[in-house]
């Protein structure tokens, strides 16, 4: 039976268009959900929009327009970059969306029904520029710290959320469950957190005279729900909370979030949200590092600015996949540059894996019809190239399982090398002038083995690189790779299937456009 597995990516902030720390957080869950789905798990993939909230509205007073128009903008912009990046995605969810509304009410009722949320007044420091209440702790010299812009005195009457009550029961369940939070040295980040000092309860509300653009409260009318309850709920929302459907999603596999996100909102609120509601909690929080410079980069020797996404269209979504798995040790920061994107494009996808298949496609046109022939000797270098692939193709699944995915490449790459390697040894070019049966034989096996192995090699591209994979996989023949059971073993199922016309996978270009 096949497993179900249920992953999230954190939903964006309506309040701005969208950049490389987006593009990335999708394209890495992306890459999960295409291999668990190759693995034969039943996958669910939500990502979407966090519409509400102040900058929103705030953004909207200045443009004379309603909140709801710059969202449905943002959405179409958000939902555009899913689509250029070829993400994989079951379900989309916006926060305005009735179905959330009516989860977000629901469950606010419940906990109140509960007592788990109290009315109380609130008197303290609030920063307009951070939206958010501060302490005298934050200061820095005495005086608060440029982020949060003017701080003003405020006092407001607001509803709480009990967080505070679930502090230990929190500290031992992050302690004895090891593998909730991936990577492992995040959860000492939040333990210290949760041990460092005592939880205060959750403002949850905002009264409607400052913040209209909200969920209303069910069971008062004259507040809005603030951020986090609306947010984190979209992960029961998207799993169809209160209908049949839930049971079937619910807990979630993995929520994958960026490290800003982890503490406080999603390794503290979140678990407690869901213990006061009785809901099992998610399985795993994978957490990925930043891209720095993700807006632009001046590119050092050009002058240029290039913006990261517009590699998207200037050199495929295969090839931007590719670079950013191949750059981010997930749960790393990494640097954007365009000359590193360059020098990967250049190097890795056009000489070593362009090269090789419009090589073997030249070949195999010229000297055995366009079909892959069989295989009839077996040397050293073929001995060579298979001992290869049994040492690099028994890891690939185990990086993959581990979110290794930048090793993984690099491995599956050491190997695209080693079959160029191979053809410069086989040097079939040279065997076609040979009128001698025994070079034939060595000229139908070296091209038939570089098919063999160059599906072999793009097999577990497939999550990266899905078009291309699927590209190539056509070109020489090869079965399709929906599903990985059997296809890494090394065999002879291409014999006899035609080959390609001569393609170019990866065109050079002249310079990016800036
Ligand atoms: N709306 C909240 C999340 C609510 S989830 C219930 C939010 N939105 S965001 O637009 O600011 O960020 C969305 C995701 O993008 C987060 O996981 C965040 O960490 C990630 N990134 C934003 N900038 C990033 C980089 N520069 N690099 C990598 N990812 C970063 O937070």
């Amino acid at each position: 039976m096949s497993k179900k597995f249920y992953i999230t990516t954190a939903i964006d902030y309506a309040n701005g268009s969208p950049h490389l720390g987006h593009a990335y957080e999708k394209v890495l869950t992306d890459i999960v959900a295409r291999f668990r789905r190759m693995m034969g798990d039943e996958v669910k993939f939500l990502t979407g929009l966090d519409e509400h909230g102040q900058k929103v509205q705030m953004s909207a007073q200045k443009q004379g327009v309603a909140p709801i128009e710059i969202c449905d903008r943002l959405a179409g912009e958000f939902q555009g970059l899913c689509q250029r990046l070829e993400i994989s995605n079951d379900d989309y969810i916006r926060t305005t969306q009735a179905r959330h509304k009516a989860v977000v009410q629901e469950i606010l009722q419940k906990l109140y029904d509960k007592g788990e949320i109290y009315k109380s007044d609130y008197n303290g420091f609030y920063s307009v520029r951070q939206e958010q209440f501060v302490t005298e702790k934050e200061k820095v010299d005495g005086k608060w710290p440029e982020i949060y812009g003017d701080v003003v005195e405020v006092t407001e009457t607001n509803y709480f959320f009990k967080l505070a009550q679930y502090q230990d029961w929190l500290i031992e369940t992050i302690e004895k469950n090891e593998s909730m939070i991936y990577p492992r040295f995040r959860s000492a980040d939040v333990l210290q957190f949760l041990k460092k000092e005592d939880l205060n309860d959750l403002c949850i509300s905002r009264p409607k005279e400052r913040l209209e653009w909200g969920i209303e409260l069910p069971f008062d009318t004259g507040f809005v729900t603030y951020v986090w309850f609306d947010a984190l709920t979209n992960y029961i929302t998207g799993a169809g909370y209160g209908t049949d459907e839930f049971e079937k999603h619910w807990p979630a596999d993995y929520h994958v979030i960026g490290k800003d996100i982890l503490v406080p909102p999603h390794a503290v609120y979140w678990p407690i949200m869901l213990k006061a509601l009785d809901i099992e909690l998610p399985k795993h929080f994978l957490v990925h590092g930043w891209w720095l410079s993700s807006g632009a980069k001046m590119s050092k020797s050009t002058g240029d600015v290039v913006n990261p996404l517009d590699l998207i269209e200037q050199f495929g979504a295969d090839a931007f996949r590719y670079f950013v798995t191949r750059e981010m040790n997930v749960g790393q920061d990494s640097e954007f540059s365009l000359e590193l994107f360059m020098s990967r494009y250049n190097s890795d996808l056009a000489n070593d894996l362009g090269n090789l298949v419009s090589r073997l496609l030249n070949m195999g046109g010229r000297y055995t019809e366009g079909k892959v022939p069989a295989v009839s000797v077996d040397e050293t270098p073929e001995q060579e190239l298979r001992k290869l692939w049994s040492e690099i193709g028994g890891e690939l699944v185990d990086l993959y399982e581990n979110f290794q995915f930048h090793k993984a490449l690099d491995r599956i790459f050491t190997f695209i090398s080693g079959i160029n390697k191979y053809a410069e040894t086989r040097a079939p070019w040279k065997l076609a002038k040979s009128e001698d049966p025994a070079d034939r034989a060595k000229l139908e096996t070296s091209l038939a083995y570089m098919a063999e192995a160059l599906r072999l090699g793009v097999v577990l591209l497939t999550p990266v690189m899905p078009a291309i994979s699927s590209k190539v996989r056509q070109l020489i023949g090869a079965e399709d790779f929906a599903m990985l059971d059997g296809q890494l073993e090394w065999g002879t199922t291409l014999e006899g299937k035609s080959l390609g016309e001569k393609t170019i996978l990866f065109p050079r270009p002249e310079r990016p456009k800036a």
